[in-house]
Order: C-alpha cells, then structure tokens, then sequence
C-alpha cells in the first residue's frame, strides 16, 4: 500500500547556473519510491512501453501530482526550461536509475527511440581510448555546444542525461547555454540564412544508425519566442556562404560568456528544454583510467 506523502519535494535555485532549478527530494518519499518499484524489471520496461508509464505513475503516488505539474512547468517554462534532480545517494545501481529516469520522463512526456542503442534511452562511456566516430565519445576534446535530434522527423523537444558512473575522471563538465544568455542571438536568428532549411544528416557516420535527412531551418519559434536547432556535426552546408554561417554561429556560442560549466555528481541527472538550450562537453583530463557512463534519453512533451 503506498502512502502518499506530501510536501516531499522543494525547487530551489541550482548551485551554478543561474537559469537551473535543481529539485530536492525527501530522503524517506525517495526510499519509498525505490521500494515500491523494486519489482519492475528492466527489461520488461524495455519491452513492454506501458511499463515505462507504470514507474511514472509509482513516482506520482508518491510525491503527488503537484510534483509533476512543477516538472513540466519548469521545462516550458522560457526563463528557466531546465532542472537538476538526482537519487540523494541513496542507490548506486544501475537499474533504479534507469527506473528513476524513467518515471521523469514519462510524467513531462515520452522518449524518443534511440537509434544508437535501439531503445528508448542510451547509456554510453566515455574512455581514455577513442573508439567513435563523432565528438561524442572523445574525451580529450571539448564537444560543441549543440541541440538533439537534429537528423530526426520526430521532434526533439526536451534533453536528458544521468551520470551513472565515473572513475578518473576530471573535468568533462557539461556546457551549457540558454539561448537568451547568447549575446549575438538576434544578429544570428534575423540573417538572411536564419530560416534557410539545412540538411541534417547523419547517413555518413555508421554509429548512429540512422538514414534520415532532415531539412529544416536552423531558427524557429514557439510560442512567439525564437527557438534553435544546431548540431555542427551533422549540418550539411551546400555552398561557402552557408559554412561560414554555421561557422560563425559555433564560434559565437563557444566565446560566448553565457556558456557555463555545470558539473553533475554521480546519481544525478539534468533534462533541459532542447528547443532553446544548447549543451555541450568540456575536456577531460587525460588518464588511462577514465571512464565515464552517461545515460540519455530524448523525447516529446505530451499534454
Ligand atoms: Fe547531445
């Protein structure tokens, strides 16, 4: 039988970033949680899709409806579009954070399916060795700041990712920018190229497993407000003027003094808004030992 328990949770400003929220829960309606959702195997949320609403469900129980209506405020929300919550060291194991994930995401929305793990989420690592074929997996380098989901139909609305492990690890920070922190965004959203439909595609890099290509403008709006899509890896300009635009973009962003570094400990995770946020990576340190692994999941809001 679950007891509901109320006033468990608390938004309060992130550490860092100015534009975060980060979401406190209560030790007792957590533990509570991870015991009522003991017996929900993961593969049979990877299965079975109503399960992964099931865990939604388990999460409301327990710190109410408020607690989801305040999740999907602070996503769509212009000023902040993004929060931190993590697990209060109270689990180390995989599965409940897969669970925990979950039941968040499927109380703002539904995932994507994800073509690298052919799931609806991912977990990768980051190593000393590089092994991939994007800027994904390469630790020693900083990874540009970028929207998901770029070279898919489907929309991308909303970012996740969950730090379930690390060793050797130092630096690798996320950066972060919302797109009312970047000083050049009107001069970049106004240009002539502002609406121009680029072609995203990532048919050329065999670990993604995706053929699509997607042709759409790298600037729109929602909601009277101007949003992005930008991924340098996977825009595919067709004459010199439109590379130095997407060019100029990146570099404006990188030195832009509204990019911040937001560490995540182990057990935590961040979602943000991926219409106007963009992240990014910073460089590790080098180290033989590293090894870092991230689970991401990306998806619609619903409702
Ligand atoms: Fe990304």
């Amino acid at each position: 039988m679950t007891i509901q328990i109320k006033g468990k949770f608390n938004a309060i400003p992130h550490p860092v970033h100015h534009r975060l929220k980060h979401i406190e829960i209560d030790d007792n309606a957590l533990t509570q949680f991870l015991e009522n959702i003991k017996h929900f195997n993961v593969e049979r949320i990877e299965y079975v899709p109503f399960m992964r609403f099931a865990l939604a469900v388990e999460l409301r129980k327990v710190l109410g409806e408020s607690f989801q209506e305040m999740l999907k405020e602070i996503l769509h929300d212009r000023e902040t579009g993004g929060f931190t919550i993590g697990v209060n060291n109270l689990t180390t194991n995989t599965d409940d954070y897969i669970k925990f994930s979950t039941a968040l995401t499927h109380l703002i929305g539904i995932p994507n399916h994800d073509a690298m793990s052919n799931k609806f989420y991912a977990i990768f690592t980051v190593k000393h060795t590089f092994e991939s074929d994007t800027y994904l997996r390469k630790a020693y380098r900083i990874l540009e700041l970028h929207t998901d989901g770029t070279f898919v139909e489907e929309n991308t609305d909303w970012v996740l990712m969950m730090k379930m492990s690390e060793k050797g690890a130092v630096g690798g920070e996320s950066r972060l920018l919302h797109l009312d922190d970047w000083d050049d965004l009107g001069k970049f959203s106004t240009h002539p190229l502002a609406a121009h439909k680029f072609k995203f595609s990532y048919a050329d890099r065999g670990s993604k497993n995706i053929k699509d290509e997607v042709h759409s403008p790298s600037f729109f709006y929602d909601q009277n407000k101007v949003c992005i899509k930008y991924n340098h890896q996977c825009t595919h300009p067709q004459t010199i003027s439109e590379a130095l635009y997407l060019k100029d973009i990146q570099d404006s962003m990188e030195n832009s003094s509204g990019t911040v570094s937001v560490g995540l400990p182990v057990g935590q995770l961040v979602i943000i808004n991926n219409k106007f946020w963009l992240h990014g990576r910073e460089p590790f340190v080098e180290n033989p030992n590293l090894e870092r692994r991230l689970m991401r999941q990306r998806g619609r809001f619903i409702g």
